[in-house]
């Protein structure tokens, strides 16, 4: 594809899309790229790098399931020195590609099976009901701290059979990978936080492996620690970054997308109303899901020459899935920024992603997040967001909102 458009208009369009005033809104952002692609991708090439940023639906999910869409394609080889940082998402599932990433992938569904995560409801409603009777005594205050942090966080440990005590030393984990998901390596000092974050990690599941399979207990790293895959353990490394993948993925994602909702609903006070009248209509988790997309990008290296969209991708050059941009893709989801408890499509959003890296935890998310939207629903209809301008963490990639003040009276 040749550009028609001056390239200091794609410059601008481009580097508005990480600028810290976008985060609160990036969607205008989305649609100037949107705007100047062809048929959902806009190819850009730099003196020194080319990529292609992909805001359609269509040509995303296409890049998603393609054989030639690589994982991890700028991270070091396994024998390459690296900081302690990038040896914990080496080992990472989501940065590996085909038999290797179907042996990882494997071994840790094995232990994470839909029987598993619909065990966790009656801990869910548990906890919410904790949650929220803390939140109710106070008539409201901040939804991130109160609910949205502790409650997947306390779900997914439990899951891994990992002990309270450390809830607030996990929740501090996980910001460091998801910080480092989000390209940290261009600052010296989160990288110094991260390495140090990283060793603890390493030390602390190192020890517990060892103690599991020596003496198992009920709990998925357990079941980890003792996988057998024709007679192959998950090696010490896989099983830390493994473990430290379910830790992070399953909490900073669904952490962002509880106040993220609430924010929405907020603006949308039909929507509100609807949900207030139908807490437990079925299709909340994923209209919340398509509109959130707690996950706004996500990348591929192309192996090979990739056609989507009618746009020639070059080998070797990068896709920038831009997975918010494409939930909100009008040619698929009509009057795309409304919330429709009716829309028949939600489900086909791609906030989880598509193809072989689809999200593994994606039905223990969607029960999560419709147990949660429905208890607020049900205790709190006259629910009030009083943050109207709340502070996003610096973080494009896994967007999220520091602090959400609600009133709950
Ligand atoms: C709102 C909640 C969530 C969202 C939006 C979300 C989104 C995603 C996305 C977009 C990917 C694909 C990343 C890529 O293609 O590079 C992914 C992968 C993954 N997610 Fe989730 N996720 C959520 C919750 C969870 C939970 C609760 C867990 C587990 C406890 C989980 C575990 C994983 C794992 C293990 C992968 C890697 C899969 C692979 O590489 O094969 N996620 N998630």
């Amino acid at each position: 594809m040749t550009l028609s458009e001056p390239m200091t208009d794609v410059q601008a369009a481009i580097t508005a899309l990480w600028q810290p005033e976008a985060l609160p809104n990036p969607y205008p952002a989305y649609e100037r790229v949107r705007a100047l692609g062809t048929g959902g991708a806009l190819h850009v090439v730099h003196p020194e790098w080319q990529g292609t940023f992909i805001t359609g639906h269509a040509p995303c999910s296409s890049v998603l399931r393609s054989p030639s869409a690589m994982s991890g394609s700028g991270m070091p080889p396994e024998d390459a020195p690296a900081s302690e940082g990038v040896q914990l998402l080496r080992s990472m599932m989501l940065f590996h590609n085909g038999m290797s990433h179907q042996r990882l992938r494997g071994l840790v569904s094995a232990a994470f099976t839909p029987r598993v995560v619909e065990e966790q409801r009656d801990l869910v409603r548990s906890l919410l009901s904790g949650l929220l009777d803390n939140l109710a005594a106070r008539g409201g205050g901040d939804i991130v701290s109160g609910l949205s942090n502790p409650l997947p966080a306390r779900v997914i440990m439990g899951m891994l059979g990992l002990h309270g005590d450390d809830e607030a030393r996990f929740v501090r984990w996980s910001q460091s990978v998801a910080d480092m998901l989000a390209g940290a390596e261009n600052s010296p000092e989160l990288m110094a936080r991260i390495d140090a974050d990283a060793r603890e990690m390493r030390t602390f599941f190192k020890d517990l492996a060892d103690e599991l399979r020596a003496r198992p207990q009920p709990g998925l790293l357990s079941a980890l620690a003792a996988v057998q895959d024709g007679g192959e353990r998950l090696s010490g490394d896989e099983l830390l970054s493994n473990a430290v993948l379910l830790l992070t993925a399953g909490h900073e994602t669904t952490s962002n997308l509880i106040p993220g909702g609430l924010l929405e609903l907020s603006r949308q006070p039909q929507a509100w109303a609807a949900l207030v009248a139908t807490p437990r209509d079925p299709n909340v988790a994923d209209e919340l899901l398509r509109v959130v997309s707690p996950v706004q990008f996500d990348g591929r290296g192309l192996a090979a020459e990739t056609t989507v969209g009618g746009v020639i991708l070059p080998a070797g050059s990068f896709a920038q899935l831009m997975l918010g941009a494409a939930n909100r893709d009008p040619d698929v989801f009509p009057d795309p920024n409304r919330i429709d408890w009716e829309r028949p499509n939600s489900a086909r959003h791609l906030a989880f992603a598509a193809g072989p890296h689809y999200c593994l935890g994606a039905s223990l998310a969607r029960l999560e997040i419709s147990e949660t939207f429905a208890a607020l629903a049900t205790r709190f209809p006259d629910l009030r967001v009083t943050d109207t301008d709340p502070p996003f963490k610096p973080n494009p990639v896994l967007r999220g909102v520091r602090r959400l003040n609600v009133a709950l009276a």
